[in-house]
């Protein structure tokens, strides 16, 4: 595995790739853990080569958020993408991806305002920066994302859309631990009290799919199913549970064409997300040719 810290060794060793096959990319901020890992083994199965980056962009992170505390694990970080057979890892500092007079940014208008966008002012800007940055740099057949990021696959797909960006965007499922808690860098920041209780999420979305199972539609029952779970546990500070389309973010009626069940809360000082894809339910399932595009993630 090479590893480069300038955008013009990233792009010389990318070009130097994609001649002699196709070049997935898997961005990331690090700290890795297996929900990183089945990113990039997807695109070890795809691809002639893999290309990680680890970058903790600042453009992503409100004043008074958590980038001083984001955990930073280069060295082990290296260590686990070398045991994965991975090509290049692009280790950028902020003066590389951000040059001194940089006032260019990607917005998704709309979309970057709904969900994380709407508690988290100017995140999807950031992320979306940083990530057609990454694309310009490394010019990928493929781009692996999680769907533990829901709101961020959706801007993304966006952007993709709207900039045409040559390249696919994979999403991969969300990689859970035993207790059921989405596996995040920020898990790292909990106490053994804290991760306890940020069991809260998953439990409340799979309160949501039990409801959902038993057949209930009604996207206000499902809200106030999540709600009352994540409301109710000491510790946990809820910021949003919502139903909503998976691809506009905005708020759906019922489930019966497929609608994206999502949760935020702090838990201490740490916020975490989580979330879970309703399918359109087959009963009321519309013909096909007006389906919506076939969702990727956990059924219901
Ligand atoms: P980060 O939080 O490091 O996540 C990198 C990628 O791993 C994202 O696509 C995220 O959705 C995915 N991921 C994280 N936890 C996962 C889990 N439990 N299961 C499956 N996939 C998971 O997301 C970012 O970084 C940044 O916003 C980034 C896209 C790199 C731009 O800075």
């Amino acid at each position: 595995m090479k590893t480069l810290f300038t955008v013009r060794d990233m792009q010389a060793a990318c070009r130097s790739l994609r001649q002699t096959g196709s070049l997935g990319l898997v961005p990331t901020m690090g700290a890795l853990h297996d929900g990183h890992l089945s990113l990039v083994r997807r695109a070890a199965a795809e691809n002639d080569a893999v290309a990680v980056s680890i970058f903790v962009n600042p453009t992503q992170f409100a004043p008074g958020e958590d980038y001083d505390a984001y955990p930073r694990r280069l060295a082990e970080d290296g260590a686990k993408l070398e045991a994965e057979g991975v090509d290049l890892l692009f280790t950028p500092s902020v003066e590389e991806m951000y040059p001194s007079g940089a006032t260019t940014f990607v917005e998704v208008a709309g979309l970057g305002d709904r969900l994380d966008g709407a508690s988290r002012p100017g995140h999807f800007r950031g992320v979306a920066t940083v990530v057609a940055k990454l694309f310009h740099i490394v010019h990928p057949d493929r781009a692996y994302f999680g769907q533990k990021d829901a709101a961020q696959v959706a801007v993304l797909r966006a952007m993709v859309r709207d900039l045409l960006f040559p390249l696919q965007l994979v999403v991969c499922p969300i990689v859970r631990e035993p207790s059921g808690l989405a596996m995040s860098s920020r898990n790292l920041n909990l106490s053994a009290a804290e991760r306890d209780r940020a069991g809260a999420l998953s439990g409340a979305l799979q309160t949501a799919a039990r409801l959902v199972r038993d057949g209930e539609t009604g996207a206000a029952a499902l809200r106030v199913a999540m709600l009352s779970q994540l409301s109710s546990e000491d510790g946990v500070r809820l910021d949003y549970a919502e139903v909503v389309h998976p691809e506009t973010l905005l708020p759906v009626a019922d489930t019966l064409q497929g609608a994206l069940l999502a949760v935020a809360a702090w838990v201490g000082q740490t916020r975490l997300i989580d979330n879970l894809l309703v399918e359109a339910s087959s009963a009321e399932r519309p013909q096909p040719a007006s389906l919506p595009e076939p969702i990727e993630e956990m059924h219901v």
